[in-house]
């Protein structure tokens, strides 16, 4: 239910009755308190500016021309000038009744439909995936249903860097290995390409060919590019084997890779000097922006293009060939001045057209609970795959006593929902831009804002449901305090998908739910529902309320890419 946009029509009829003409911003908040209602108008004190008159008048004069027979049941004025404002419980509760076997929870789907593309995930073919292309993966992903359950087109697009000088000697190193031993050495990528530097550092010979190997795959040799080839397809199967244990959508058909561009990227240049923005400073072809004295080198002086270059051409494929409406790139904060600079050069260039919107969702680093960036405790980089192996397997011990599972995989298959929900919960959890400390005591915990506690919260309405195995007929009257702020609250989720969906920020999801939850404990704590004394109608709607919370729970981590389980 989108009830802001609703209550923003309330107001401005209020003011067109008022009188009160203005052309300022002026919307509805959510209440920062309960004692200020469920939501609050401050704009009487931004008109106040503007009319020259007491804020209060002002605010007298908005809220004799508001109804409160329909969606708002009561008005007040308050300190300088605030409107409070509460929403009517039969308004609810015909609302939720409408929405009990909605499996979109009363999520309608938005009138402008875009197209827009993901770019996420882009883990390095040379080296092993590592935890900033988890975090791109996990948060990316997120994004791209989020927008898809809103109605829009997704073109997920895993722009993975499978070309650069580094390749020739890997490739050089696969064809020394011989067949025997290279599917031994090809299972540690981060070694595999330790050792080909050794090589390459030790031996002349080799690191000559491996140039020439460079130049090799660029001019198509066959020979070449086959090793390439069977390079890449090990290395992204690396990639299938995290994406698959962390049940997150990317598939081979959305990898666009960074070899993908280079038949376009004369093009790119040709553009780029047609419009006067290229200039030529040491062979090199650069483009200077107006506020920088550092240049943008798009094609080296060897003839080599770069990150940037193949970047542009991608702009231009997602803006002309994909028709994307909206480009959202999920990538590491250390690379925005990247994506300033190449939007502002696709900007300039007209590679885009105005009306594309461009964005880098950008995300902070993965620290360890001493604030050093995550690493192995001998530096070296965390091996994805190992650290997903290593959530299940806390999840097992943190559930295991519980007694709650009938055999070991049984309890396997609970550990694996919660194990990998805890890791992605906690890097959604926080607000995209922060760095994230990881603490596996943290985001296994039963308590706070973590995905066990959603999670057994779900277990615990389902097992509300499994001791009352009965037809669920009636409606929902709301009776006290709690309920009427946890109905609120199930309606609220429209209104904040549509907000974490307009910048890209998971984090207002799962603050939402943690709201949502602790307010659902609250209100089944003193409000019993499965005990003798309590009335048939008010059981019924107890149970409903609880129903609505469940399926909330369930679509939001849905959304989150986290599965629910019905015991724990
Ligand atoms: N491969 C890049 C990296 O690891 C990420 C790619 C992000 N996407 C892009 N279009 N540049 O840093």
């Amino acid at each position: 239910m989108k009830i802001k946009s609703q209550l923003n029509q309330i107001i401005k009829k209020a003011l067109d009755s008022a009188n009160i003409k203005t052309t300022e911003d002026i919307t509805i908040s959510d209440a920062t308190k309960v004692e200020f209602g469920d939501y609050q108008f401050n704009g009487a004190m931004k008109l106040a500016r503007t009319l020259r008159k007491n804020p209060r008048e002002i605010a007298l004069d908005i809220i004799e021309h508001i109804d409160t027979n329909t969606l708002i049941s009561k008005v007040e004025i308050a300190g300088a000038g605030f409107i409070n404002i509460w929403i009517n419980n039969n308004w609810l509760s015909k609302e939720l009744t409408k929405i009990i076997d909605d499996n979109r929870v009363g999520v309608g789907v938005v009138e402008n439909k875009e197209r827009i593309v993901v770019d996420y995930s882009g883990p390095n073919m040379a080296k092993q995936m590592h935890v900033g292309h988890l975090r791109s993966t996990i948060i990316g992903d997120t994004l791209a249903t989020l927008f898809e359950f809103l109605g829009h087109t997704v073109i997920r697009q895993n722009h993975i860097g499978d070309w650069g000088t580094q390749f020739g000697m890997l490739i050089a190193y696969l064809e020394e290995l011989g067949e025997d031993n290279k599917r031994q050495n090809l299972q540690d990528l981060e070694q595999f390409y330790r050792d080909a530097k050794v090589k390459f550092d030790e031996s002349q010979d080799f690191a000559n060919k491996a140039r020439e190997y460079v130049v090799k795959i660029q001019q198509s040799d066959t020979q070449c590019l086959k090793l390439w080839r069977e390079f890449i397809d090990v290395s992204l199967g690396h990639c299938e084997e995290v994406y698959s244990k962390l049940g997150v959508k990317l598939t081979k058909d959305n990898v666009r890779a960074e070899s993908f561009y280079n038949p376009m990227l004369p093009k790119v240049i040709n553009t780029l000097k047609d419009k006067g923005l290229l200039v030529e400073s040491n062979g090199a072809k650069c483009v200077f922006l107006d506020n920088s004295d550092t240049p943008i080198i798009v094609q080296k002086s060897d003839g080599g293009y770069l990150y940037a270059t193949t970047d542009l051409a991608g702009l231009e494929f997602r803006a002309k060939k994909l028709k994307a409406d909206r480009i959202s790139y999920v990538v590491d904060a250390r690379q925005s001045e990247h994506f300033k600079q190449i939007f502002t050069i696709a900007r300039k260039a007209n590679i885009v057209s105005p009306n594309v919107k461009l964005e880098h969702i950008a995300f902070g680093t993965m620290m360890d609970k001493s604030g050093k960036p995550f690493k192995t405790r001998d530096g070296g980089t965390i091996k994805l795959i190992d650290l997903l192996d290593e959530a299940v397997l806390r999840a097992k011990e943190t559930i295991k006593n519980r007694g709650n599972y009938t055999n070991s995989k049984d309890l396997y298959r609970v550990a694996k929902v919660i194990g990998i929900g805890a890791i992605k919960y906690a890097d959604l959890s926080i607000n995209r831009e922060s760095n994230y400390i990881f603490s596996w005591d943290k985001m296994l915990s039963f308590d706070g804002n973590t995905a066990l506690y959603m999670q057994y919260a779900y277990a615990r309405i389902s097992s509300i449901f499994k001791r009352y195995n009965q037809e669920l007929n009636g409606k929902i009257v709301i009776s006290d305090a709690l309920e009427h702020r946890l109905a609120l609250m199930i309606l609220k989720f429209e209104d904040t998908l549509l907000k974490a969906s307009e910048n890209g920020y998971p984090h207002i999801i799962t603050s939402y739910l943690y709201d949502l939850v602790t307010l659902f404990m609250k209100f089944y704590e003193n409000n019993p529902i499965l005990k003798d004394n309590i009335d048939r109608e008010t059981q019924i709607s107890r149970l409903l309320l609880s129903k609505l919370t469940a399926n909330t729970i369930k679509k939001s981590l849905e959304i989150l890419g986290i599965e629910v389980v019905d015991k724990i």
